[in-house]
């Protein structure tokens, strides 16, 4: 028998909000840790990050990063971005096209600061940025951070490299991998146009 939203548009909607809002809190869904691509049209790269936020009233999705990673910069140059999940044992694959904003050092950012683990914490007390070359391999951080051997005051000072990206959803589209016969589908959200696509 085939699920619910095999051929029903309302059904695959509320699948993709419910997977996307377990992956928040369940370590291991595969949801959890999209690549998240951006750039330009010369230049764009995808990374692995972890969903943090999942906010289907408002379209929106959230991850945290650290304000000087590069992926910053060019997200300043142009705001479009796309998440892509796949989970196997669903055989859903999600694409997203988003529109992105940075929050460093303001009210989402202190909120979602303040929620933060003190061992999450230690990602953002690096001396240099993350992609900045060294010498060494070498983490970038000094041998009583990497043993988490800091106090709560200390880990403060990483909330000047916090940054909350959320992330508007734009379009999703959806591929059901199915031995029935694949489905595929587009939601623009902009325009709540929905379309049936060949797989
Ligand atoms: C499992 C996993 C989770 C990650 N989560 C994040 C994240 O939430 N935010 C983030 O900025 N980088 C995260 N990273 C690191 C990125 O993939 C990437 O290496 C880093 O952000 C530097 O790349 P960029 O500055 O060019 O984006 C994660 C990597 C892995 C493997």
């Amino acid at each position: 028998m085939q699920p619910a939203y095999y051929e029903d548009f309302s059904e695959i909607i509320k699948k993709i909000w419910s997977m996307l809002d377990d992956a928040i809190t369940n370590r291991s869904s595969q949801f959890r840790t999209p690549t998240f691509i951006c750039g330009d049209q010369l230049d764009f790269d995808g990374r692995i990050i972890v969903l943090r936020k999942s906010d289907q009233k408002n379209n929106l999705l959230q991850f945290h990063s650290d304000i000087r990673s590069d992926k910053i910069e060019k997200l300043k140059k142009n705001s479009k971005a796309a998440m892509l999940f796949y989970d196997k044992e669903e055989k859903i694959q999600v694409r997203l096209k988003v529109d992105c904003t940075i929050n460093h050092e303001n009210d989402v950012a202190k909120d979602s600061w303040s929620k933060t683990q003190h061992i999450s914490r230690k990602c953002y007390l690096v001396d240099n940025g993350p992609g900045s070359e060294t010498e060494i391999p070498t983490s970038g951080l000094k041998p009583e951070l990497d043993n988490f051997d800091y106090t709560k005051e200390q880990s403060e000072e990483g909330y000047r490299n916090f940054t909350v990206i959320q992330c508007e959803v734009k379009f999703i589209e959806w591929l059901y991998l199915a031995a029935k016969g694949h489905r595929r589908a587009r939601f623009n959200l902009e325009d709540n146009k929905n379309t049936w696509l060949i797989p």
